[in-house]
């Protein structure tokens, strides 16, 4: 038996490997052999001499609970093509968001398998071409990757790549993007906020909610927010609000209405709408804006409360902020970390084979203390 017979996919399959590009660039040698069993182990070898590094990602091969996060060693490192950069992950900030996703629930869904994973920070090793922008060896954090954030190395386009300053660690560079650009979007984008208005972070102990306080404080807002626990009431105090709340106290929105001085609350920054939607009309003052961040489920309001107080419900939503803005929110947030006020804070941190494990705390566990991360 000739070789080229004994292993029909000699041709291809090392140029696969080595072209790599977006979803297939992370094929783990044990996707791409597993239908290719019956060719024998010469394929595997001839795989093997191609591949220049291997690297450890979270892959998803189908969607539904944690455990479906799968921790691959194989995975081949990818490379950039003309403006894109490799980076290697130092960490990744968890959202939410991800495990919807993962689940297959969510209204936007990968082609499986996938890596999960947006907000990474690391060093830059390799860049494609067209890139003149950034260096090997420099410091950045991403906004979003073309190949997945649970991973050693990701593939990012350089225009969502931004140097990562001298103030920030890995760590809280992991945990810039998703909660800083949500909540200036809320505050901004979309609830057209002006300082002196009293804004109520409503969840504020965790990712998103730390960075609303710490941005709406330095806007010049008064701010409110809420946490579960004692810990988190403290924390969301030292980041920014002036005074806090115990979500799971039953009269804690009395004591937020006290607080305004009966007038209520201009803008609220909502985490769970589907548990407090309908409390959120009754705080609002009057044309205030109640801002849905967070949702897990339904939940019936009266219309009516709007009217008399002409007040709004309005989505929000990352995914659909154009150019300019994000172009705005990033200026900000680079302004917010030279002027010391913009300092992420951390909460738990993972490594890679405790993704199941972080999944499940993430919407399971009560009482945030600040971004979930992954360490890398
Ligand atoms: N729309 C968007 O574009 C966008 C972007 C990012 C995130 N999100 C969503 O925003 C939400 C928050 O994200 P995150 O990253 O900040 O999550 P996180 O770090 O897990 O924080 C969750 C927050 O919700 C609070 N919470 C729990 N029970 C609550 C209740 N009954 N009332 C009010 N707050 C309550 C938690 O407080 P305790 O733990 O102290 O009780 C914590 O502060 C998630 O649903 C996420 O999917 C949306």
């Amino acid at each position: 038996m000739t070789f080229s017979s004994f292993c029909p996919f000699q041709r291809w399959l090392p140029r696969l490997l080595l072209k790599q590009r977006d979803a297939l660039a992370l094929l783990s040698l044990t996707e791409v052999l597993s239908p290719l069993a019956v060719a024998g182990t010469l394929c595997q070898e001839i795989i093997m001499a191609s591949v220049n590094r291997l690297m450890r990602a979270i892959r998803v091969f189908e969607f539904g609970k944690s455990d479906v996060l799968k921790l691959c060693t194989d995975v081949p490192v990818p490379s950039p093509m003309e403006n894109q950069v490799l980076i290697r992950v130092h960490a990744c900030g968890i959202n939410p968001v991800e495990t919807y996703i993962r689940s297959g629930t969510y209204a936007r869904t990968p082609t499986l398998p996938y890596t999960p994973g947006t907000d990474i920070a690391g060093i830059i090793e390799g860049i494609g071409k067209e890139v003149t922008t950034f260096k090997n060896g420099d410091r950045v954090f991403a906004t979003s990757t073309i190949t997945g954030g649970y991973a050693e190395y990701a593939l990012a386009s350089v225009d969502t790549v931004y140097p990562l300053p001298e103030q920030l660690s890995f760590k809280q560079g992991a945990a810039v993007s998703v909660p800083y650009l949500t909540a200036y979007r809320a505050l901004f984008h979309r609830a057209h906020a002006k300082p002196g208005e009293v804004v109520l972070v409503h969840g504020a102990s965790g990712g998103v909610g730390i960075a609303a306080c710490q941005i709406a404080r330095a806007y010049g807002f008064r701010v409110f927010g809420t946490a579960g626990t004692s810990g988190g009431l403290d924390l969301v105090l030292q980041n920014g609000a002036h005074a806090a709340f115990n979500h799971r106290e039953k009269d804690y929105t009395d004591k937020i209405q006290e607080a305004t001085g009966g007038k209520g609350v201009n803008v609220i920054i909502e985490m769970l709408s589907n548990v407090n939607l309908s409390n959120d009309l009754r705080l609002l003052s009057a044309g205030g804006r109640v801002m849905v961040v967070g949702s897990r489920g339904s939940i019936e309001i009266n219309p009516r409360e709007t009217m008399a107080k002409e007040s709004s419900i309005i989505g929000v939503s990352l995914f659909c902020e154009n150019k300019t803005e994000r172009n705005e929110s990033v200026a900000a947030i680079f302004a917010g970390v030279e002027a010391g006020w913009l300092k992420p804070l951390i909460g738990p941190e993972y490594t890679l084979d405790k993704a199941s494990q972080a999944h499940e705390d993430i919407i399971q566990t009560s009482g945030a203390t600040g971004k979930m991360i992954f360490v890398i």
